[in-house]
């Protein structure tokens, strides 16, 4: 038996001892899983937002700090409306159901990413995960929403000029969203595609990645446990020698 009673994983045990603190992922597949079930891709978002419930619940059981998702990419808008517009609707029904509970249960809530463009009433809920986020104590789940890593980085660059302090790398992540977050350990890139999507692009410089085939909505314990365990696996030298 694993360690939650299911069936054991091929790949071993997780090592609670070696928890990565930040787990990122990009959320992928969704459309695709719908569409092999001849639904429209809403459908696969839908059973997408149910999958981030599940594996954000499950990280927090594990004992994970940080969970960074890729909810909607600056890039996204390039779809449909109607597509958008569910995506940004399932937002909004999960803020709706989670901003209430996030003190009681130790969650903070956060948004990477550049509020301004979305309607008011999304807005004013991811605001206000923000805010009450910074009042509270719990793990971290951060919600990347129209977020692009190069986006990211010039905006940091605009700030950290305005500022005018001096240019390091230390100074420079204070001005990124992951400001107090630290860079994660491993990312997760369910779906298929092999490519980063401009995700993180700054914080994922000395990350672990893992791919796998398995399509967002499918993505379930199992397959983050096997991450993790893919992850604990690895020899991270960052760039020394062992
Ligand atoms: C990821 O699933 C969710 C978002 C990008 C919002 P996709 O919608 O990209 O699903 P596929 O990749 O087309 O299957
Ligand atoms: C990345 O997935 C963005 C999110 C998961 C939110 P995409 O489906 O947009 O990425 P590409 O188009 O395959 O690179
Ligand atoms: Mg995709």
């Amino acid at each position: 038996m694993g360690l939650f009673g299911k069936k054991a994983n091929t790949a071993g045990q997780v090592d609670m001892g070696r928890l990565p603190r930040h787990i990122a992922i990009i959320m992928d597949g969704n459309g695709r899983w719908a569409k092999m079930r001849g639904l429209p891709r809403t459908a696969g978002h839908k059973e997408g937002a149910e999958t981030f419930r599940r594996i954000a619940r499950h990280c927090k059981k594990l004992g994970v700090d940080y969970l960074t998702v890729y909810a909607f990419s600056t890039e996204n808008w390039k779809r449909p409306k109607e597509e958008v517009d569910a995506i940004m609707s399932l937002l909004g029904q999960y803020l709706h159901e989670a901003i209430p509970s996030m003190e009681k249960e130790h969650i903070r809530v956060k948004f990477f990413g550049d509020l301004s463009v979305l309607e008011p009433e999304l807005r004013g809920l991811a605001e206000e995960a923000n805010a009450l986020s910074d009042t509270i104590e719990g793990v971290q789940a951060n919600l990347c929403l129209n977020y692009g890593g190069r986006d990211e980085i010039v905006r940091a660059a605009k700030k950290c000029a305005e500022a005018g302090v001096e240019w390091t790398e230390e100074n420079f992540g204070k001005f990124l969203y992951s400001a107090d977050v630290p860079d994660p350990e491993l990312v997760i890139r369910p779906g298929g595609e092999m490519r980063i999507s401009n995700f993180l692009l700054w914080q994922c410089a000395y990350s672990e990645w893992v791919f796998t085939p398995t399509l967002w909505p499918d993505f379930d314990e199992q397959a983050l446990e096997e991450a993790i365990v893919a992850y604990q696996r690895r020899d991270r030298r960052f760039g020394g020698v062992k």
